[in-house]
């Protein structure tokens, strides 16, 4: 029969050794091992691909026309013609013109170099050191994470949140392209509540990110000035993203016990030139610190003073009841105040949806290299979330969250109370995630964190957020990632391997 015959210039020629085995090849494997049953396409593809390169011998052999092999098979043409397709989109095979198909030269060299076969190897791209910061622990499921920063996932609203999907998916606006400052709708909700929190912020004012950790990103790489300055300790992934992104960072040293020295925050000040001040004005990611309205004020005073922009992070709002009390940074130093939040923490870190609130001249910049990296933040989930907020789901969700946090924070302070030496301190945020336990210098802090990761524990003693030597001894206690019973064992844990 005629089956791969090589191709010889224009001419095919009959190789009768080809035939024979071919011939064997396509009774073997195409008729007796499938008596009576149709082949389908995927195992037509896959039998033909295994002998081609299983058989070197056969590079340069014309297949059976369409007809024929649709013929032998009992299959459709079509199905024979989708074949071919398939191997030709593979390499297998190739086109020359009318005389046919053949089984392409030289696919066997070009498949050793995919098995790592081939002699040379492609230049690495010479990258930049990455930041120090361990970004994992590896998978951490049989753990109790005592430091999370995290809601705990059961609060998430997940139907309700399904419901909105299903709803956005149908909008006909998401066919229409993207915005890439954000979803108009969305942006108008958002500026209505933060409106009702005395924050000052009109729709316009407002652009979408993905997670409220792209702000930081955009920023470091838009500012024309070098120089930052933050907390010490620094929110861990915000400062390992200004060392990548190159800055010079200044740590302004953050006592959750004592509060800030002002003249120290001063001097470094004006010796170290910022062009931006990135400070959480409450419930600040280690220490659970809030600034007094008197420190908001000064910084804000200094800004005029020294020629420095402000970002305020408010990441911990509205997780606690009768947290959000005071004036924000930005409403008292007008909407040159750069302001972020995010509603990853409070809904569901999956969302990855955070925003920043400036005014017309810094947002159209930041919309620029926004639209420039990702085009937008991912426009079905910004229309669910206005769904979510729309329908009053987000309302009910805080309060619901709020309710629970609230027990879950108190039960926290109550097993610290009953089980802590008398020589370890904690702070009381009353807002936000986390609260700093500050242990006596004694401890060894490695050993610590070693052995209750033997008892199931893990803690993240933040050496990493600090700029230079630790001013403080402890870390951070996550009371919204575990339940009241977690919480309990990982305390009883603590307080067993501290005794
Ligand atoms: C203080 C602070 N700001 C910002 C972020 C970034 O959060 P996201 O990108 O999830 O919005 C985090 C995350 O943990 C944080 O702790």
């Amino acid at each position: 029969m005629d089956c791969f015959v090589k191709g010889q210039g224009q001419k095919a020629c009959w190789d009768k050794e080809e035939e024979i085995r071919m011939e064997r090849f396509l009774s073997v494997n195409f008729g007796a091992s499938q008596p009576g049953s149709r082949l389908s396409f995927y195992q037509i593809v896959e039998v033909i691909s295994q002998q081609i390169q299983s058989d070197s011998a056969l590079q340069g052999c014309r297949l059976p026309p369409i007809r024929v092999l649709a013929h032998q098979l009992g299959v459709s043409k079509n199905t024979i013609s989708a074949a071919y397709e398939e191997l030709k989109a593979k390499g297998l095979v190739e086109s020359r013109g009318r005389i046919g198909l053949f089984v392409s030269l030289g696919w066997d060299s070009f498949s050793r170099q995919f098995k790592g076969q081939s002699s040379g190897q492609v230049p690495l791209p010479v990258l930049k050191q990455k930041p120090s910061l361990r970004l994992s622990l590896g998978s951490q499921e049989k753990f109790l994470l005592l430091s999370s920063v995290f809601i705990d996932p059961s609060l998430a609203p997940k139907e309700r949140l399904a419901n909105c999907f299903r709803s956005a998916l149908k909008s006909p606006g998401l066919s229409r392209g993207t915005d890439p400052q954000g979803f108009l709708p969305l942006r108008k909700k958002i500026a209505e509540r933060l409106q009702k929190r005395g924050i000052a912020a009109q729709p316009q004012q407002i652009m979408t990110t993905v997670g409220s950790q792209q702000v930081l990103d955009l920023l470091c790489r838009s500012m024309q000035s070098k120089v930052i300055a933050t907390e010490s300790p620094a929110y861990d992934l915000g400062k390992a993203l200004m060392e990548m992104n190159e800055m010079v960072s200044v740590g302004l040293p953050v006592d959750p016990f004592k509060g800030v020295n002002l003249i120290q925050w001063e001097k470094m000040i004006r010796e170290s030139k910022p062009g931006l001040i990135y400070l959480t004005s409450n419930f600040q990611n280690p220490t659970g610190y809030s600034y007094s309205s008197r420190e908001m004020t000064q910084v804000v005073e200094w800004s005029q003073t020294y020629g420095f922009g402000i970002l305020e992070d408010d990441w911990g709002s509205d997780m606690l009841s009768y947290s959000e009390f005071k004036p924000s940074l930005r409403a008292l130093g007008g909407d040159n105040v750069l302001y972020m939040n995010s509603f990853t923490k409070k809904l569901l870190p999956s969302l990855r949806l955070g925003y920043v609130v400036g005014n017309e001249e810094s947002i159209s910049a930041l919309v620029r290299s926004k639209s420039l990296t990702v085009s937008s933040a991912p426009p079905i989930i910004e229309a669910a979330l206005f769904e979510f907020l729309d329908r009053g789901y987000y309302d009910a969700h805080l309060k619901k969250v709020q309710q629970e946090l609230d027990a879950r924070y108190q039960n926290c302070l109550e097993l610290l109370r009953n089980s802590m030496p008398q020589d370890v301190r904690w702070t009381s945020p009353g807002g936000g995630p986390v609260l700093w336990l500050e242990l006596p210098k004694s401890i060894d802090l490695e050993q610590l964190v070693l052995r209750l990761k033997e008892e199931g524990v893990i803690v993240r003693c933040s050496h990493d957020a600090f700029f230079g030597t630790p001013h403080l001894h402890g870390f951070k206690i996550g009371y919204a990632f575990l339940s009241i019973q977690e919480m309990q064992i990982a305390i009883g844990k603590l307080s067993q391997v501290l005794k």
